[in-house]
C-alpha cells in the first residue's frame, strides 16, 4: 500500500503550517489504518484497542495549527466521508449546543481539558480545584457510571461544566451494530438528562474508534483530542502534568481521565502553570464558539497562529 499516498488527508495538503508533529500524526494514522489496531488508542485508554481499525482518530501529544480553520480533521480512512453533506445539515445535527461563549478563543489563548471515563470517586475533587480556577471542563462520561454517581454528575453541570457522552459501557463502536451503537448512547443520554437535566451534545468515542457506519449513527459532533497525557498509562501526577504543560498550544483540547487519583493531584498545578501562561479554560462547545464541527481535533484559532 501506499503509505504517503494514504497518510496524507486533504486538509494537511493546503496547510501552511503544519508541525512535525502533525506531520508525524499523519504517519501514524496510515499505521493505524494499515495495521488494522489503533495505535492511537491503545496509548490513549487501557483498555484493548479496536481490531478492525476502520478509522481511528489520531493525536499524541502533537499539535496541528491550520490557518483560517477551526477545525482539524484526522482519520485514516478518507472514505469515512466525514464531511458528509446529509450530517452536516443543520436539520440533522440533533440540536448541536450553542451556548453563548463566555470568552472569544480567537482573541485569546484557550484551551479545553477534557476529563473521561468518569463520573468516578475523584470527580469531586477535580471539581475543587477547577472552581479555584474558575475553570470549565467538559466532561465525557460513561453512561454505566452516571449511574452510581449521578449526584457527582449534577454538581459538574450545575459547576458550570459541559457533559458529553461517552457511551454506555465504554465499547469498541465499530465492532457494534447500527443499533448497538445508537443503544450506546441514548442509554446514556437518558441517565444524564435524569441525573444532571442535560442532554449531553458532544461525543466522544471510546478509544477514539469510529468509522463511516458509526459516524452515520451519530448525528452530533465527535470530538477527539491532540493532546493525549497518556495518564492512564503515568500514574504520576508530575509527569501527568508535565506532559500535559509540554504539549497544550492555544485552541488545544487535552485528553486526561477522572477516575485516576494520580490525574487529578495534576490538575492544580497544570490551571497554575497554563493560567499564568494566559490560558482561560473553556468547554470544548466554547474553544469552538458554540459551533463545534463534526469531527472536532483541536486546533489553533487563525488569530493565534
Ligand atoms: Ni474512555
Amino acid at each position: 500500500m501506499d503509505i504517503c499516498a494514504r497518510s496524507r488527508p486533504p486538509f494537511l495538503a493546503g496547510a501552511k503550517r503544519v508541525t512535525a508533529g502533525a506531520l508525524a500524526a499523519a504517519v501514524l494514522v496510515t499505521l493505524t489504518a494499515t495495521t488494522g489496531v489503533s495505535q492511537a488508542a491503545a496509548r490513549s485508554d487501557p483498555r484493548p484497542a479496536p481490531s478492525d481499525g476502520l478509522s481511528v482518530a489520531l493525536f499524541g501529544a502533537s499539535e496541528v495549527s491550520l490557518p483560517g480553520a477551526s477545525l482539524a480533521v484526522l482519520s485514516g480512512a478518507p472514505e469515512a466521508a466525514l464531511l458528509d453533506p446529509v450530517l452536516s445539515a443543520p436539520g440533522d445535527t440533533g440540536s448541536v449546543a450553542r451556548p453563548r461563549p463566555r470568552v472569544d478563543c480567537r482573541h485569546v489563548k484557550c484551551v479545553a481539558l477534557t476529563f473521561d471515563d468518569g463520573p468516578g470517586r475523584y470527580t469531586d475533587t477535580l471539581l475543587r480545584h477547577l472552581a479555584k480556577y474558575h475553570a470549565h471542563a467538559t466532561f465525557f462520561v460513561v453512561g454505566s457510571n452516571v449511574v452510581v454517581y449521578p449526584r457527582v454528575l449534577r454538581r459538574t453541570v450545575a459547576a458550570g461544566h459541559e457533559i458529553g457522552n461517552h457511551t454506555w459501557s465504554h465499547p469498541v463502536l465499530t465492532r457494534l451494530s447500527a443499533a448497538g451503537v445508537r443503544s450506546q448512547l441514548v442509554r446514556t443520554d437518558r441517565e444524564v438528562k435524569a441525573a444532571g437535566g442535560v442532554v449531553p451534545q458532544l461525543v466522544r468515542p471510546p478509544y477514539g474508534a469510529f468509522n463511516k457506519a458509526v459516524r452515520r449513527q451519530i448525528a452530533r459532533p465527535l470530538v477527539l483530542w491532540n493532546v493525549d497525557t497518556l495518564d492512564w498509562r503515568y500514574r504520576n501526577s508530575a509527569t501527568v502534568a508535565r506532559r500535559a504543560l509540554r504539549a497544550v498550544r492555544p485552541g488545544s483540547i487535552i485528553l486526561f481521565h477522572d477516575i485516576h487519583r494520580t490525574t487529578v493531584g495534576a490538575i492544580p498545578h497544570v490551571l497554575k502553570s497554563l493560567a499564568k501562561r494566559g490560558y482561560r479554560f473553556v468547554t470544548v462547545s466554547e474553544l469552538f464558539g458554540g459551533h463545534v464541527p463534526h469531527v472536532a481535533f483541536g486546533a489553533a484559532p487563525p488569530k493565534l497562529l
